[in-house]
């Protein structure tokens, strides 16, 4: 049986980043490099994907877990030696083995079912995925002869001038006849500017052998990048970044300044939000129908519902349910859900809480493990003071319930519903149904003492 079959380049170190990350698990746009490879490749159909791991294989492994296979290079002698890797597992498979490498995370499935299809048409034995480079420098250059028919792959550092100058670059991804690559990987030696084992040099060996080498030339270099340092990894993560947004504006979000928006690959976002300049929308985010994310708010992990407003504020692996607002400059830490048409004001935290529909908390206050309930209003300056140095605690206050200004509820509390809690309280023990809460000096006032004061001014 004929298989489809995808071989996935992660060995290397990386050393152009200048990093203590292995290259292909830095991140752009929400995801590392080799992991939107994999997402690519998952989406055409494959018998067997195989990822090389070498340097960090397991913090590989760790990123991609059982979406494929591995293979281990002990040493990284090279791309050609690095695919040898997968004879175990492939070689005596008929059919197609398609090679990408980790460091070129902007392909998409599209273009790999072209090269494919393109591949079955020509009936080769190889075929090179190509493009034309405004600037070549870095990448292995296309050598045609006369009649245009690729002969060899060359790369950089051994290009003649000559060479150097064809704009035609290996983008590093290439269909083969499966038994045709492996059997041509035992003839590649090393005698090379890099002393490496190269991908590249099968090409070459298979057209000596009197065999079909097509190579088909995609029409946007840009999908096409190589990452090999960071400036690279820059420039892949602006193009990223602008084909998400449009993506995103295609179906109905506006954006004011898209080439100032910044959203991970996964975000789903509902039509007729709008989303200000600066806003980062982070991981597996979901925004619904109608929000307004105000400029410079960055929202991670969190599911916004329709018609929620943010302006200014951080919200961290949270729910806000519809018609709720918050901000400016507030936060939500994790685990918290804000239930329907509440409002959060200015300078607001709330951490690992839940708050109940209708319920508005305007102002400087900061709300831990507590559980409060509908229609609360909560004053300004209130404290949930949920730590007592070892423990958190927990709050709970009920339904319709009014806590004045500056109070401090000490954890752990319950505050039943129809309450009232007096400004300026601190509040240790538990409050009951219908109860009014004092718990502060009563003021003196001491008649005409300001006169004895040795700053009086007349
Ligand atoms: C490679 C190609 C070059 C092409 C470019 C496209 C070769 C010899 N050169 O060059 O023609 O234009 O990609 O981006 O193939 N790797 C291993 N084991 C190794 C060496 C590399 O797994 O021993 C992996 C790396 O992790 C990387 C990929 O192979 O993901 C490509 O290696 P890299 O060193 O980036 O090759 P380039 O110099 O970019
Ligand atoms: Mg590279």
């Amino acid at each position: 049986m004929a298989t489809r079959n995808t071989i996935i380049l992660a060995a290397g170190k990386g050393t152009r980043m200048k990093s203590k990350l292995y290259k292909v698990l830095h991140r752009l746009c929400g995801k590392t490099m080799v992991d939107h490879v994999l997402t690519q490749v998952e989406q055409t159909k494959m018998d067997n994907i195989v990822t090389v791991v070498g340097y960090g294989a397991e913090a590989v492994e760790k990123e991609l877990g059982d979406r494929t296979k591995y293979v281990v290079q002990g040493e990284q002698l090279g791309t050609g030696h690095a695919v040898l890797q997968a004879e175990d597992l492939l070689a005596d498979l008929d059919g197609m083995t398609m090679v990408v490498s980790g460091d070129t995370p902007l392909f998409t499935a599209q273009t790999f079912d072209n090269l494919f299809k393109y591949h079955e048409d020509k009936k080769a034995k190889v075929t090179i995925l190509t493009s034309k480079a405004p600037d070549p420098t870095g990448y292995g250059r296309i050598v045609r002869n006369e009649l245009g028919i690729v002969t060899k792959i060359v790369e950089q550092k051994d290009a003649t001038p000559a060479e150097a100058e064809i704009h035609e670059i290996n983008t590093g991804v290439y269909v083969f006849d499966n038994r045709a690559l492996f059997t041509a990987l035992h003839q590649t030696n090393n005698q090379n500017a890099q002393g490496e084992y190269y991908l590249t040099d099968v090409i070459e060996i298979l057209k000596n052998q009197g065999e079909t080498v097509a190579a088909y030339q995609m029409a946007d270099f840009y999908e096409s990048m190589g990452v090999n340092d960071r400036v690279a990894l820059a420039k892949a993560t602006k193009i990223m970044q602008a084909r998400i947004n449009e993506g995103h504006m295609r179906n109905g979000v506006s954006m004011v300044n898209p080439d100032d928006t910044y959203i991970d690959v996964d975000v789903k976002i509902g039509s007729d939000t709008i989303i200000e300049p600066g806003v980062q929308l982070k991981g597996q985010t979901v925004i619904g129908d109608d929000c307004y994310l105000g400029a410079h708010s960055e929202i991670r992990n969190s599911i916004l519902h329709d018609h929620v407003t943010v302006t200014s504020s951080m919200i961290e692996d949270s729910e806000m349910k519809s018609g709720s607002n918050i901000g400016p400059n507030s936060h939500l830490r994790p685990e918290s859900v804000i239930e329907e048409n509440v409002h959060l004001g200015n300078f607001v935290e709330i951490k690992k809480a839940t708050i109940g529909a209708g319920t508005k908390v305007g102002h400087l206050t900061y709300v831990g493990n507590a559980k409060l309930g509908k229609n609360i209003n909560v004053g300004c300056g209130v404290v949930f003071v949920n730590y007592d140095g070892a423990n958190k605690h927990e709050t709970v206050v009920g339904d319709d319930s009014f806590i004045g200004s500056n109070s401090n509820l000490v954890a752990p509390l319950n505050v039943a519903d129809h309450t009232f809690i007096a400004a300026g309280s601190t509040i240790t023990d538990d409050v009951h149904q219908y109860d009014m809460a004092i718990a502060r000096q009563r003021q003196t006032n001491k008649p005409g003492y300001f006169k004895k004061l040795s700053y009086k001014v007349d």
